[in-house]
C-alpha cells in the first residue's frame, strides 16, 4: 500500500494535470487519484501518458454535486487532499458568476466536508488548497501582494475564490484541520486552455488570426512557470505549517503587450511563413473591472520552505511556445469543440 495516497480535485485540468505529472514522475511509492467534472476545461488527454499506470486512478465527479461526491468515492482511500478544482476564467466569470459560486465556493466546502470526516478518525495528513493573488484585488505602479495582504477580489471569479480561502481557513481555526493555502500568479506552460492570454497568442499566431490586446495592454501580470509552481505546492504539503498561507511567485513582471510582442518574436523564427506576426495585434475593448496589476512576494515561501524556481523565465516561455508547436493534435481537438463558440461570442467583430 502506497505511502502517500492523494485526491487532486481538477487534476484533468491545467495546473492539476501538471501537478499530477510531476508527482507520479518525482515517486514510485505513490497513489493519486484525480477528481473532476470533466468541464470545457478538464481534459483526459492532460493525463493521457499515465493512462495504464495504476498508481493513477481517475473519477469522474462534481464536487458541487454532495450525493455523486459521496457515492463516487465511496470505499476510495486516500490521506492527502490537493484542491485545485475551480471554475478560473475571469471573462467567463464576468458573463457567468453562478458556475463560479457553485464550484469555486458549494464545491469547496464539500471538499472540505468530505476531508473532515477523515480528519476526525485521524486519517488526514493535509489538506492543500489552490488559490490565486487575484484574491487581493488590484495593485498600482508600486508595491506587491504579501500573506498579509488584505483580501479585496474585484471579479466574480476572485471573489468566489477569496470566499473558498476564508472557509478553508476557518476549518483550521474550527476543527484543528491540516490545511494550507497557497495564492499563487499567473500560470503558463504545456496543457494551458487556449482561452487565456499566453496559449491564445500562440494559437492564434500559428492560425494567422488577430491578437486581441485589451484595452492599451499596459496590464500587469506576474508571470510563473507551472512545473515551478507544481514543486512549490508539493514542497508546501510536505513541509508548509497547517493554518498557514504562502505566496507564490518568480518576480517575473511584464505588462500584456510585452508578452505578446514577446510571443510574436518567438513565433517569427518558428514559424517564419507568419512572420511579422506582431502585424496582428488587435487593441479591443477593454475587460470590464480589469485589474490593472498583480505582483506577488515570495519571500516567505523562500525563507520559510527554501524554495526557489528551477526554471528561468526565457527558458520557460520557449519550452512553453514549443510545446504548442508539438501538440497540435491536443488543441486542435480543443479548438474543433464546444470551445469554437465561446471563442466566436468573446472575440466577434475582430
Ligand atoms: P483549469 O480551468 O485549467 O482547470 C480546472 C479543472 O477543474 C478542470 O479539469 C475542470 O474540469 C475541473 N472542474 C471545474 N469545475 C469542477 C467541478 N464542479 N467539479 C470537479 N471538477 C471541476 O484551471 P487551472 O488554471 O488549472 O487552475 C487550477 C486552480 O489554480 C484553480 O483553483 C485556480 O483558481 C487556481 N489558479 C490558477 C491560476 C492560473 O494562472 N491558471 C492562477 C492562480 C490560481
Ligand atoms: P488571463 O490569461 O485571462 O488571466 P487573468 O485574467 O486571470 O489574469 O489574462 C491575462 C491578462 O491578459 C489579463 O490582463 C487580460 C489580458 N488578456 C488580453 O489582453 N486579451 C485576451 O484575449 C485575454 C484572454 C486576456
Amino acid at each position: 500500500m502506497a505511502k502517500r495516497k492523494i485526491l487532486v480535485t481538477g487534476g484533468a485540468g491545467f495546473i492539476g494535470s501538471n501537478f499530477v505529472h510531476n508527482l507520479l514522475e518525482s515517486y514510485d511509492d505513490i497513489k493519486v487519484i484525480v477528481l473532476d467534472k470533466l468541464t470545457y476545461a478538464g481534459n483526459l488527454q492532460n493525463l493521457a501518458k499515465w493512462k495504464n499506470d495504476d498508481r493513477l486512478l481517475f473519477i469522474k465527479a462534481d464536487i458541487a454535486n454532495k450525493h455523486e461526491l459521496d457515492t463516487r468515492l465511496h470505499g476510495i482511500e486516500f490521506n492527502e487532499v490537493a484542491h485545485f478544482a475551480a471554475e478560473s476564467h475571469v471573462d467567463r466569470s464576468i458573463s457567468g458568476p453562478e458556475e463560479f459560486v457553485k464550484t469555486n465556493v458549494l464545491g469547496t466546502f464539500y471538499i472540505l466536508e468530505l476531508a473532515r470526516k477523515l480528519h476526525t478518525s485521524g486519517n488526514l495528513k493535509v489538506f492543500l488548497h489552490v488559490s490565486t493573488d487575484e484574491v487581493f484585488g488590484s495593485l498600482g505602479k508600486e508595491g506587491s501582494f504579501t500573506e498579509l495582504t488584505s483580501y479585496a477580489p474585484n471579479s466574480p471569479y476572485s471573489a468566489s475564490k477569496a470566499g473558498s480561502d476564508h472557509l478553508v481557513r476557518s476549518y483550521f481555526h474550527t476543527y484543528g484541520m491540516p490545511v494550507i493555502t497557497t495564492n499563487c500568479s499567473n500560470n503558463y506552460g504545456p496543457f494551458h486552455f487556449p482561452e487565456k492570454l499566453i496559449p491564445l497568442m500562440i494559437l492564434n499566431c500559428l492560425q494567422n488570426k488577430p491578437l486581441p490586446v485589451y484595452g492599451k495592454g499596459d496590464n500587469i501580470r506576474d508571470w510563473l512557470y507551472v512545473k515551478d509552481h507544481c514543486i512549490a505546492i508539493d514542497l508546501a504539503m510536505q513541509k508548509g505549517k497547517f493554518g498557514e498561507t504562502y505566496n507564490i511567485g518568480t518576480r517575473n513582471e511584464k505588462n500584456n503587450l510585452e508578452i505578446v510582442q514577446l510571443i510574436c518574436k518567438l513565433m517569427d523564427s518558428r514559424n517564419p511563413e507568419g512572420a511579422p506576426h506582431n502585424r496582428l495585434i488587435t487593441f479591443v475593448a477593454d475587460r470590464p473591472g480589469h485589474d490593472f496589476r498583480y505582483s506577488i512576494d515570495p519571500s516567505k515561501i523562500e525563507r520559510e520552505l527554501s524554495w526557489t524556481p528551477k526554471y528561468s523565465f526565457e527558458e520557460a516561455i520557449e519550452e512553453t511556445v514549443d510545446w504548442y508547436m508539438n501538440n497540435k493534435s491536443w488543441w486542435k481537438e480543443i479548438l474543433s469543440g464546444s470551445y469554437q463558440s465561446y471563442y466566436e461570442e468573446q472575440y466577434k467583430g475582430i
